[in-house]
Parts: C-alpha cells; sequence; structure tokens
C-alpha cells in the first residue's frame, strides 16, 4: 500500500505537513503509553500483533461448523458489530456472488435496521434455507440486534429444533454482560469476547470481523498478516516522513486548518462500496463530537461521477477527496474490435477494461485538482486479503492520531445515545415515562 500526497500537499503552504511531527509523534506517544482521552479503549492498537495462528484456528474451526450445517448465515449486528465484516466480505466476493453457486454459505446482514419489510422479506427467503445466526453486540442489549435475534432464534429453533440451534447459533459478545451473554450461556452457545478494551468501530479484526470473513470463505490468516504489517508499518519508532498513518492523519488535519471540513473518500471498484461505509463509522463517530471533526462522505466512481461529480468539480470548496486505487483487477477483460465501429469505440480495441477505468480515475484526479479539490491517493496492488488487512489497520491508526490532533476523545460516542433515549420514552419502555410524555405532546401539531 502506499500513500501518495503531492496533489494534497500542492494546496498548502510549503512545510505545512511536515509541522505536523511534534503535535503527530505526541499522539502517537500518548495512544502508546495509554495516556490518552478514551485510554481504556486502546486494545486495537496492538491487536493484529497479539492474534496467534492458534486463535485464528479457533475462528476457522468455528466456521466450518457453520459452513458445514449451514446455506446461509445471518450476521447480526449493528455499527461497528456490523460494518467491518460487510465491508470485508464485500470487497473480497464476486461481485455477483447471490446470483451464483459457491461452497460457503451465502451471508446476510440484519440487526443493522429496523424496518419490517426488511425482516419480513429475509424470513421469507430463510424459510426454505439451512441457516444459522452469529449474533454480534458488545453491549448485548442493542436494539436493533436484540430485536432481530429474537425473531432469528424463534425461527432457527422451530425450524432447525433445539440441538441443531445450539449448533448454528454462535454470540459474539462481551465476556460477562449483556443479554447476548446471558442468552449465549444459557442456551449453551459457542461464543466468543468481544475485548472490552476495543471499541466497535475497532473491532474487525476481534470475532466480530473475522468469523463471519471466515464463515463466507475468507483467508483470515492473510488479513490478519496484512494487518500486523501495515501495523509494524505505522509503529511510533517510524520516523514521521515514513509512517503513512502519521503523514495520513497530518495532510487531512492540515487541510481541515485551511477550511477543508469534508472529506470524501473516493474508489473506482463496487466493490469497496462497504469499505467507505466502514470507513465513515469509524472516522465519523471517532472525530464527531465537541462542535468539530471532518465529515467523512464517500463516492462510488465512475458510477458517481454522474451523479455528484458536478458538485464535487464545481461546488462550495470545502472538499478534499482521499482515492483508494487498485493497481490491478483479480480478472481479465479486454474490448473486443467491432468491424463497424458505430459506437466509436475501436480505439479502445485491445485495452483492458481496467485500463479505461484507470483514465477515468487519473482523468478525474486532474479534473477535480484543477477545480480545487486536493487529493490524497491510497495505491493498493490488488483486492485480496492482505491487503485489504493492511487498509484496515492504516484508517484505524491513522483514526486515533487525527481525533487526538483536534482534541477530541476518539474512542467514545456519546452522541449515539441521543436517540435511543427518545426512542424508548416513545415506546414506552419502563422507566422512561416522563420524558415518554414530554416527547410526545411534542410531537403532537400545534402543541
Ligand atoms: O462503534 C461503536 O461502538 C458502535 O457503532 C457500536 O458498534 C454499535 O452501536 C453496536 O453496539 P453493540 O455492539 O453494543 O450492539
Amino acid at each position: 500500500m502506499k500513500l501518495i500526497l503531492d496533489k494534497a500537499a500542492a494546496f498548502l503552504a510549503a512545510g505545512t505537513i511536515e509541522s505536523y511531527e511534534t503535535p503527530v509523534m505526541e499522539a502517537q506517544r500518548v495512544l502508546e503509553t495509554g495516556t490518552c482521552a478514551g485510554n481504556d479503549f486502546l486494545g486495537w492498537l496492538h491487536l493484529p500483533s497479539s492474534i496467534t495462528d492458534e486463535f485464528v484456528g479457533k475462528i476457522n474451526e468455528t466456521a466450518r461448523t457453520l459452513q458445514e450445517n449451514c446455506d446461509a448465515v445471518v450476521v447480526a449486528g449493528i455499527g461497528g458489530s456490523y460494518l467491518g465484516a460487510k465491508a470485508v466480505i464485500a470487497a473480497l466476493d464476486d461481485n455477483f456472488s447471490w446470483l451464483k453457486k459457491s461452497n460457503a454459505p451465502r451471508v446476510l446482514f440484519a440487526g443493522n435496521n429496523i424496518s419490517e419489510d426488511y425482516l419480513t422479506e429475509m424470513m421469507d427467503y430463510l424459510k426454505d434455507v439451512r441457516f444459522g445466526v452469529i449474533n454480534i453486540s458488545k453491549s448485548g442489549t442493542t436494539t436493533e440486534t436484540a430485536l432481530t435475534f429474537r425473531l432469528l432464534k424463534k425461527m432457527c429453533e422451530d425450524m432447525r429444533g433445539k440441538d441443531m440451534a445450539r449448533k448454528v447459533i454462535v454470540a459474539v459478545t462481551d465476556a460477562v454482560k449483556g443479554a447476548a451473554r446471558t442468552t449465549a450461556d444459557k442456551e449453551g452457545y459457542k461464543s466468543f469476547v468481544i475485548p472490552d478494551n476495543v471499541g466497535g468501530r475497532f473491532s474487525v479484526l476481534t470475532p466480530v470481523g473475522l468469523l463471519p470473513i471466515a464463515v463466507a470463505g475468507f483467508d483470515v490468516a492473510q488479513l490478519v498478516r496484512g494487518a500486523q504489517d501495515m501495523e509494524k508499518a505505522c509503529d511510533v519508532n517510524v520516523p514521521f516522513k515514513e509512517n503513512p498513518c502519521a503523514q495520513y492523519a497530518a495532510c487531512r488535519n492540515a487541510l481541515y486548518a485551511e477550511g477543508k471540513k469534508i472529506e470524501i473518500l473516493v474508489n473506482y471498484q463496487p466493490k469497496l462500496h462497504y469499505v467507505s461505509e466502514w470507513w465513515k463509522q469509524l472516522y465519523g463517530e471517532s472525530e464527531g463530537k465537541d462542535g468539530k471533526g471532518i465529515f467523512p462522505a464517500s463516492v462510488d466512481f465512475s458510477t458517481d461521477l454522474h451523479s455528484m461529480g458536478q458538485w464535487i468539480q464545481d461546488g462550495e470548496r470545502t472538499i478534499f477527496e482521499t482515492v483508494i486505487s487498485i493497481d490491478r483487477p483479480n480478472t481479465s477483460l479486454t474490448v473486443p474490435q467491432d468491424e463497424q465501429n458505430m459506437d466509436g469505440l475501436n480505439f479502445l480495441a485491445g485495452k483492458h477494461v481496467d485500463e479505461v477505468n484507470h483514465m477515468a480515475e487519473l482523468g478525474t484526479q486532474l479534473a477535480h485538482v484543477d477545480g480545487g479539490v486536493p487529493n490524497m491517493r491510497i495505491t493498493m496492488p490488488k483486492l485480496d486479503e492482505y491487503n485489504i488487512g493492511q487498509l484496515i489497520y492504516f484508517f484505524e491508526k491513522g483514526c486515533g492520531i487525527s481525533g487526538l490532533l483536534i482534541n477530541v476523545n476518539p474512542f467514545n460516542q456519546p452522541g449515539v445515545e441521543a436517540y435511543k433515549r427518545n426512542m424508548f420514552a416513545l415506546l414506552d419502555k419502563p422507566g422512561y415515562e416522563a420524558e415518554s410524555a414530554r416527547l410526545k405532546s411534542l410531537l403532537t401539531p400545534n402543541s
């Protein structure tokens, strides 16, 4: 993986990125010594290097049990208990896997919304399918996940019997607390623990991400290896200039200080759509507090050049782009020669489709830079487990450093609670009576 900054640095006065060396090194130091805000959630920092082959073996063993006994596995989880697995599986999977036969079970995601249609339609599909469930919740009490799990547990037991349900339902949750733990222990489910000191959005390299990724048939050992190598490349002892996480954090914060308030993560591969969703949660929940934080947005190009392209080229100049660029595809397809050339595309004949995509990418980069949009570029040799593992750790450490640079606690998310309190009050949850009356009066027209 390479980070290329020249087309972002060109928007900053000479020496600006270098001027971040002291604060970035200090942010790394306080992360390393555990003396920063949120220091009870630093388990992600050296997580990759702490993962043993034995642990990966245990993940793979449980994945095999699910693969052998299920044609579909529903991963129930939301936020950090959903997006990492979804991002990695989507990035590695065939774009059309849902239409093709596969040896691995189909991995479905639920518990990440409260849509009656979504749940009903998924259950309608599952009624003819041997399915299992991975119930993922650190707190064990998240409404979206718990509600979904209640429905799926009953359905799985009704369809497959209690004994088989016990075999194909796995819990990933806290070691001792929460309803998911209580249920798992009482029912005798296989379970994995989410370490106390790893927050949801930093948990993709724990069983939260690793188990669903292994069930989908991907090589978890290679994913971890990639993350381990990036952990070394971004170590606190690596000089500032050579440390990609440090450089990324410095550059994006230098742009932010110049009024570039929105970072758009760009990809040219539809498979990376959910990597952007994962990244948005990571940066949004980590930095967006105390009235501060770069707003994380994303686009899928070239698709969105035909929707958001105009705004990016020409709209308010408060944005910068970070492009994830994949050097080569995993497949091979060239443009055929056509005798009649009615579409005028013979100038492309013999070229790989990927070359056309790359020229779209480079042409867009130059156009956007011309239009006043600073551009950072992350290049990866190919989309595979190893390189995705590198990317995950790169963004995690870049995020930890960035949050500390703007003086927020990057590891909490107090703002997420507000909607939950109101939802519980409006649903008449016991204990919320006073709040319930107040909120209902606010919802009454003309009150
Ligand atoms: O990053 C976070 O901490 C959150 O997004 C959580 O992952 C999300 O709210 C789900 O929480 P839980 O795993 O407790 O169900």
